[in-house]
């Protein structure tokens, strides 16, 4: 099948990366309140709940959307285009935030009975809705393509 052929489908995977990701990233925004609130047996199944989110949607819709990008930019767009470099910033901002706090986080929270202290449930839930927003620019940047 030649290259060009396979864009649709390459483009179509990339997009449901994208709908995992963010849809997962959402879904956390709105289950860390919910938790925090929470106590007991509630507040674990919901913390088990965000954890198998993680695995299941923000992690699967992050290598594919990072695999068809990188295969989508390559031999398409010039190295050097502004919207690509600053969406693949923005994208490395988001998992670096999800991988060196929000994921660790949700982890622990998980196992361990509740989140730990209120300050850090606190700090998390901001960190949260950063990431998600980093991801909806992200989102403009390559629909609107603007430079
Ligand atoms: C990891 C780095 C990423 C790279 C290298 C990348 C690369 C690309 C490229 C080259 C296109 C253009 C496809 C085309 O027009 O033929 C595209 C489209 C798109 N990307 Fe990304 N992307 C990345 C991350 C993301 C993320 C994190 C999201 C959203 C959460 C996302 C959402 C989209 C969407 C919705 C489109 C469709 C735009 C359209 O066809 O109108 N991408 N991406």
């Amino acid at each position: 099948m030649p290259y060009a052929a396979q864009v649709p489908v390459v483009r179509t995977l990339h997009v449901f990366g994208a709908i995992f990701l963010l849809g997962g990233v959402s879904a956390h925004a709105l289950l860390r309140p919910m938790a925090a609130r929470a106590a007991g047996a509630a507040q674990q199944a919901l913390y088990q709940f965000a954890w198998r989110v993680e695995l299941a949607m923000v992690y699967t819709g992050s290598a594919l959307v990072l695999i068809t990008g990188v295969l989508l930019w390559i031999g398409h767009f010039k190295p050097f285009t502004g919207w690509l470099l600053l969406g693949f910033l923005l994208y490395a901002a988001a998992a670096g935030l999800d991988g060196a706090f929000l994921a660790p986080n949700l982890r622990r929270a998980r196992t361990v009975a509740g989140e730990g202290s209120q300050p850090v449930a606190a700090a998390a839930m901001t960190i949260q809705l950063v990431a998600w927003l980093l991801l909806v620019v992200v989102v403009f940047l390559m629909v609107a393509q603007p430079f």
